[in-house]
């Protein structure tokens, strides 16, 4: 038998083989059966390999146009049945419309969200923009144009999570200033990079091997300290309350010069002693510093004509302290229990 009448007797065949289907669920057998990667379709269609190369485009032209008339017959058989179906099962079935809907929960913010939001909009209020920077770096990023070339003993202050020997998952957002240098320049800058961070760490109820940072990068013309340290008490007083006292402790990060440790009175305490400040009334707040003239110029900058200061705050901690939380590890554990609290 030619391929072209097999076709047209497939084709008549599975539309009255539909038409026999009494309901919905026993449509996929049909489908199986006649349109499925071993059916009967793919089965005539096997014949074309023996055709001559001049019958051969007509035959497959009829096989398409036979799995298309199926399908569609295929689509209009099974809305029929299914509406067919559900007409009885309203008509032999009482519908009570007045039993009430199931709810929908709704979800709300999660507490690291809500803290993100809070520091994105005291920093908003004094004119930062967010910069948003990926959270798998290079190397020479994450470390190297920051003024940390390999085997510089200050790679031991992050614990590093490797993807291969150039590759890294981010050990802070300080990176982001890198890359927000060398696409604002020559412009001045004024931004926050929040973003998620990683530490080959073990992981305690103080501290988790990923968690978040606000990173913040001040470029501009005459840019000093005192502009860095008023920054961090307006943050400080609209995040913890007005009349915060500061203290700026001596620190060292290579990508800053000099660099500092900005400490605040304990909120909790209010500096009277308390396990949450260790007993010393002061809780960080921020590793910062004015930008070393290297990564200025690294970020394209001349350290001649620009100057500028960065800062790291954490997010987790802080979120901690506010809500009196015992433990960092709830933070991504995603236990409902906790999780509606906030
Ligand atoms: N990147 C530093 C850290 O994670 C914090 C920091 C940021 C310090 C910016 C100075 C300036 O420890």
């Amino acid at each position: 038998m030619s391929m072209l009448k097999s076709l047209e007797q497939l084709q008549a065949e599975g539309e009255a083989a539909l038409r026999a289907i009494a309901s919905a669920a026993a449509l996929p057998d049909w489908y199986h059966a006649y349109l499925g990667r071993k059916g009967k379709l793919t089965e005539v269609l096997r014949g074309l390999g023996a055709l001559t190369p001049e019958e051969r485009p007509a035959a497959g032209k009829a096989g398409n146009a036979v799995k298309e008339a199926l399908e569609h017959a295929f689509a209009a058989r099974q809305d029929a049945l299914r509406e067919a179906e559900l007409n009885a099962s309203l008509a032999s079935g009482q519908v009570d419309v007045t039993l009430p809907g199931r709810p929908v929960a709704p979800g709300h913010l999660h507490v690291t969200t809500r803290m993100l939001r809070r520091y994105r909009d005291i920093f908003a209020g004094m004119g930062f923009q967010v910069y948003e920077s990926p959270e798998v770096e290079t190397d020479e990023n994450n470390f190297g144009l920051l003024n940390i070339p390999p085997y510089h003993p200050a790679r031991d202050m992050w614990d590093t999570f490797w993807v291969n020997d150039q590759v890294v998952l981010r050990t802070h957002t300080s990176p982001g200033q890198i890359r927000c240098m060398k696409e604002s320049h020559p412009n001045p800058i004024r931004v926050i990079l929040p973003g998620k961070v990683y530490r080959y760490e073990q992981v305690t109820p103080r501290s988790e091997h990923q968690f978040f940072q606000i990173e913040g990068l001040v470029v501009g013309r005459n840019i000093r300290i005192t502009d860095l340290v008023g920054t961090m008490r307006e943050f400080a007083n609209q995040m913890y309350g007005q009349g915060r006292k500061l203290r700026v402790r001596s620190s060292y990060f290579p990508f800053t010069e000099p660099s500092i440790e900005i400490d605040i009175d304990c909120v909790l305490c209010k500096a009277a002693g308390c396990r949450v400040c260790k007993y010393t009334s002061w809780l960080e707040i921020a590793g910062a510093g004015m930008v070393h003239p290297t990564v200025l110029r690294n970020g394209g900058y001349d350290p001649e004509q620009w100057s500028g200061f960065a800062f790291g705050l954490g997010v987790e901690r802080p979120a901690l302290q506010f809500h009196g939380i015992q433990d960092i590890r709830y933070f991504y554990t995603n236990d409902l229990r906790f999780l509606r609290q906030f």
